[in-house]
């Protein structure tokens, strides 16, 4: 479990980030953190595995302040696809790239390999081994990323908008994975502007505003809210928009849906149907 204390960060001590963080991530949930430009969302994913430490408030990981583990240590168990591949891609190889991460973790050379090519494949990415990262598209640059880190399967996985620059089919074998990784009891945690991918997979939305947590619920009802909505730029999920222009004609129809099971039920009343 990852608790966030009261958490307060700003840049140089000067440009504020987050002010005033508090959340509980519990093991094994699959939670979206959404928000506007600038909002601390990328800041505050920084802090789970310590590569950002808070000026004031705790980030305490089962129990523990990570204050007393090192970024090295918190990898083990809290992994982070960052934003821009740029920052996590070094190597000349694919595959380099990906015994890199393993082997740091202590992974034996055969098994290392085993997963590489395992995760690879899962990815959309056979093939690729020995293709150098510089050379790849921006797509498969960011699944090369995810791969260096769904590679070590941690305890914790975030990912900082792992859907940019995915096409249709990436992304839904993305959120298949991620989901298979969940069921085996990982915790996903995933940083993104995609309101889609998180109604379709996510339960649980933190939206941020201005370095705050202005809603923090099931997606539901977090991204039906209209001054969530508007507070944290977002644009309402098409299905919630649907639901609201048919609650115009048919008042049973209610205004608050993100999940399409729901909005057919109410369709299916409407028709007169069972
Ligand atoms: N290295 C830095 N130095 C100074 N200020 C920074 C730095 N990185 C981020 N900031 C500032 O901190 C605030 C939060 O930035 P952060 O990157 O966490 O936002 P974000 O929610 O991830 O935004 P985006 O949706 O654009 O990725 C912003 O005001 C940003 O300008
Ligand atoms: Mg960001």
């Amino acid at each position: 479990m990852i608790i966030l204390e009261d958490v307060h960060f700003a840049y140089d001590g000067l440009y504020t980030a987050l002010q005033g963080i508090s959340l509980q991530i519990n093991d094994g949930e699959r939670i979206a953190i959404m928000g506007s430009n600038g909002a601390g969302k990328t800041t505050l994913v920084k802090h789970l595995n310590g590569l950002l430490r808070p000026d004031n408030g705790r980030v305490i990981f089962d129990g523990v302040d990570t204050k007393h583990y090192s970024v090295a240590e918190l990898a083990r168990d809290i992994g982070l696809v960052m934003q821009n591949p740029d920052h996590q891609l070094f190597l000349d190889s694919v595959e380099r790239e990906i015994l890199f991460s393993l082997e740091n973790l202590g992974y034996q050379k055969e098994e290392a390999k085993e997963r590489c090519e395992r995760t690879l494949a899962s990815l959309g990415l056979a093939g690729f081994s020995e293709r150098s990262p510089f050379t790849l598209s921006g797509g498969e640059r960011k699944r090369v990323a995810l791969a260096t880190v769904l590679a070590t399967e941690p305890r914790v996985i975030s990912l900082d908008e792992p859907t940019i620059g995915q096409d249709a089919r990436q992304k839904e074998n993305l959120a298949r994975m991620l989901c298979a990784l969940n069921d085996k009891g990982k915790t996903v945690i995933v940083v993104t502007h995609d309101i889609e991918f998180v109604t379709e997979n996510f339960p649980r939305t933190v939206a941020m505003a201005n370095g705050m947590i202005v809603a923090d619920g099931p997606t539901n009802s977090v991204l039906s809210n209209d001054a969530v909505i508007e507070q944290c730029s977002l644009t309402r999920p098409q299905l919630t928009e649907t639901a609201r222009q048919l609650h115009k004609v048919f008042p049973d129809v209610p205004q608050r849906l993100t999940l399409m099971d729901d909005l057919e039920e109410a369709v299916v009343k409407i028709m007169g149907g069972a």
